[in-house]
C-alpha cells in the first residue's frame, strides 16, 4: 500500500459522472465523524472543493470520498487515477451530525447525496434507530450505493424519475406513502439537490417529522473565516462550514441558498467549457 499522504489508493467509477476514491489520510481517518467533510485541491493552483467523508478506516488510515463531476474542479478530480495525489486535503471539517436514538428516522438521499447521507444512516442505525432510507435519482445508472444503504437501513426504498429502477417518482412521493401507511417517523435527514431538500423538508414538517438538511453553499476556507458559506436559518446568518453543514431544516431559507450558489454560474460554465476544449489535457494544478 502506498503510504504517502493524500494518495488515491483505489479509484472506481460508480456511474458515468460519479467516482469513488479511497485515499490514504490516516490523521483524518482517525478523527472522522458522520456528517463531516474534507476540502480537496487537485493541484497547487486548484480550487478548494468541499467533499463529504463517506467512509473511513482508522486501522488502514484510509478515507472514502464519492465525487460527482459537475464543473471544472470536480471534473479534474474525476480525471485523476489510482496512485495520483491530491495537493491539499484538509479535514475533518464541519460539525458532526447529532447521533442519538430518535426512534424511527427517514434518511433521504438524492443523486450523489446518497453517498453523503450513507455515514449518517449507518451511525443512526448503530445508535438503535429504525432507519427508513429513501434514495432518489433521475435514472437507474445514477442511483448509487443501493446495496450499501440497504446494509445500514431497516428498510430501503429506491425511486427514479423515469421509473427505470425502483418506484417511479420522487422521494417526496415515497415518503408520503410511508407516512400514509401509518409509519410514525420522528426525525428526517436529507441530502441532495437544493430543490429536493426544500420540498422534502417542507413535506416532513407537514407530516410532523423534524427535518434536518445538509447545506452545500460555495465554500472557501471551510473553517469559519471567509463568510463565503453564509446561509440563513431561522432568520439568523450561520456559517455552513462550522455551524453545519447539517441544520434543522424547517426554518432554512432555501431560496437564498439557491441564489447564492447560482452567483458565479456564468464563470463556472465558461471555466468548464475551457477545460473541456483543452480535452482534459491541462495537467492537474495548471489552469
Ligand atoms: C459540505 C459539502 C459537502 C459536499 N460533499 C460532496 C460530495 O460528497 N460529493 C460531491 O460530488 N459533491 C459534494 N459537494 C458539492 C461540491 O463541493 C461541488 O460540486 C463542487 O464545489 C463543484 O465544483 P466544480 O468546480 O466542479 O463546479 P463549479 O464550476 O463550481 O459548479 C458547477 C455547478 O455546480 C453548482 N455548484 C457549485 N458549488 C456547489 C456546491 N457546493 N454544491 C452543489 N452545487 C454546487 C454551481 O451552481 C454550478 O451550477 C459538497 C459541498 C459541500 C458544501
Ligand atoms: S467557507 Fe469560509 S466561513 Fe465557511
Amino acid at each position: 500500500m502506498n503510504t504517502e499522504k493524500n494518495t488515491i489508493l483505489i479509484k472506481e467509477d460508480l456511474s458515468p459522472a460519479i467516482s469513488k476514491f479511497v485515499i490514504y489520510a490516516p490523521l483524518i481517518a482517525a478523527a472522522a465523524k458522520a456528517g463531516q467533510f474534507i476540502i480537496l485541491r487537485a493541484g497547487k493552483t486548484g480550487e478548494r472543493v468541499p467533499v463529504t467523508l463517506v467512509d473511513w478506516d482508522a486501522d488502514k488510515g484510509t478515507i472514502t470520498a464519492i465525487i460527482q463531476a459537475i464543473g471544472k474542479s470536480t471534473s479534474m478530480f474525476n480525471a485523476m487515477k489510482q496512485g495520483d495525489k491530491f495537493d491539499t486535503l484538509a479535514g475533518p471539517l464541519g460539525a458532526p451530525v447529532e447521533i442519538k436514538n430518535y426512534g424511527c428516522v427517514a434518511v433521504v438521499g438524492g443523486g450523489v447525496g446518497i453517498a453523503e447521507v450513507y455515514p449518517i444512516a449507518r451511525a443512526l442505525k448503530q445508535a438503535g434507530n429504525k432507519v427508513i432510507s429513501i434514495l432518489g435519482a433521475r435514472s437507474k445508472e445514477l442511483l448509487i450505493l443501493e446495496k450499501e444503504m440497504a446494509g445500514v437501513s431497516s428498510e430501503t426504498i429506491a425511486c427514479t424519475d423515469d421509473g427505470s429502477h425502483g418506484q417511479k417518482g420522487m422521494v417526496t412521493d415515497a415518503l408520503k406513502a410511508v407516512a400514509e401507511n401509518g409509519e410514525k417517523i420522528d426525525a428526517g435527514f436529507i441530502i441532495g439537490p437544493i430543490p429536493m431538500m426544500k420540498f422534502t423538508a417542507k413535506l416532513m414538517s407537514s407530516l410532523g417529522i423534524k427535518p434536518h438538511a445538509s447545506l452545500n453553499p460555495i465554500m472557501l476556507d471551510g473553517t469559519g473565516m471567509c463568510g463565503c458559506c453564509r446561509v440563513v436559518v431561522g432568520g439568523q446568518t450561520k456559517f455552513a462550514c462550522v455551524d453545519g453543514p447539517m441544520f434543522e431544516a424547517a426554518d432554512i431559507d432555501f431560496d437564498n441558498l439557491i441564489l447564492r450558489t447560482s452567483e458565479y454560474k456564468a464563470e463556472e460554465r465558461a471555466s468548464l467549457e475551457k477545460f473541456k476544449e483543452a480535452g482534459h489535457k491541462c495537467k492537474v494544478g495548471l489552469h
